[in-house]
């Protein structure tokens, strides 16, 4: 585990581990990162953490929340407005960019933004100049963006829903933060964490069998559903988790529902076609009944209860 500063992060497994170095590595430089992640997975806290330990972490670091600021609110949120821009520009006000300058803006979501914000952000990150809306003078600008995305851009930029140039502007240094089910040996550090940020007065432990429920979920929602469950749980606890005092959800162990639950993943994680996930759980399903009879065919075919000729046809198929 390392703790950096007050701010605790946990990056115990390997994969979160190499991640952390890539980011010491870049610390000293002034490139833009973008971070793609599910939500939850510490996109957020990643922006921080780059921030803090840059030669800008002195300087301002402003976060800006993309999907959250309405849509005809944004252009001015972002770079501005002068006085009677629109009706209810009664001043003129400075934008984030503008409050940003000499730090860093972290641009959350930024797979949200219409297409034309995005040109205006290009033509901004460009120049290095911003016009207030409304305006008639150039403003210069100096902040390092880092930028957010739940999915990844490139899916974007082929639907034609996001700027091929935008994105490579933005994705100078790409970080991906891999969802929480991908890493579990971070669970039981983060539940620890988590215990003694919620309950720093009382020594609080978890059972085996709860532990256990926590390796095996499929956390949806990441680290920021962890912490809450922890945060809810912990108010009627004992000195000890029990299995019987973690969520429904948690509890649950039908195998079908974890195994549609990962399929699911696979479609949305690692951007596998519909078609794929069936095709690599037929084929999955047809080596390991392959394996259980020793290769011999009209065993597993009738295991898989199916005809021999189809068996045969499916393993050529797969080219197993
Ligand atoms: N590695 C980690 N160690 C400690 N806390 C974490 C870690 N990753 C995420 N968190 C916590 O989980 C919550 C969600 O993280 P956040 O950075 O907001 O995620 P995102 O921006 O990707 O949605 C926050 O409360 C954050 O502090
Ligand atoms: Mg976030």
């Amino acid at each position: 585990m390392r703790a950096n500063h007050s701010h605790s992060f946990i990056a115990y497994s390997e994969k979160m581990r190499s991640l952390l170095d890539r980011v010491d590595k870049i610390a000293s430089s002034d490139s833009f990162v973008l971070l793609v992640g599910e939500t939850g997975v510490g996109k957020e806290l990643f922006a921080e953490y780059i921030h803090r330990t840059s030669p800008r972490s002195l300087n301002p670091l402003v976060k800006v929340g993309l999907a959250t600021i309405p849509k005809e609110l944004l252009e001015s949120e972002l770079f501005g407005h002068e006085k009677g821009a629109f009706t209810s520009a009664s001043n003129s006000k400075q934008g984030l960019f503008a409050v940003a300058d000499t730090g860093t803006i972290f641009l959350d979501d930024v797979d949200d933004v219409s297409l034309s914000v995005q040109s205006k952000l290009l033509r901004v990150l460009e120049s290095g100049k911003l016009m207030r809306v409304g305006g008639t003078e150039e403003i210069p600008i100096n902040v390092r963006v880092v930028s957010a995305s739940k999915v990844n851009l490139k899916t974007l930029v082929k639907n034609g829903t996001f700027r091929a140039d935008l994105f490579y502007r933005l994705n100078v240094i790409p970080i991906e933060i891999p969802p929480l089910r991908d890493r579990p040996d971070d669970i039981p550090l983060l539940i620890d964490h988590f215990l003694k940020h919620f309950s720093p007065e009382r020594e609080i432990t978890i059972s085996r069998e709860a532990l256990h429920a926590f390796m095996n979920y499929s956390w949806p929602g990441n680290v920021r559903e962890l912490r809450n469950i922890i945060e809810r749980i912990i108010v009627f606890a004992d000195s000890e988790i029990k299995i019987t005092a973690l969520p429904d959800e948690l509890q649950t162990h039908d195998p079908l529902e974890v195994m549609v639950q990962n399929c699911c993943n696979c479609i949305k994680n690692k951007e596998m076609s519909f078609e794929d996930v069936v095709s690599c759980l037929e084929s999955n399903l047809i080596r390991k009944t392959l394996a259980e009879t020793d290769g011999v065919i009209s065993r597993a075919a009738r295991n898989l209860k199916m005809n021999f000729s189809t068996l045969h046809y499916k393993m050529k198929k797969y080219d197993i």
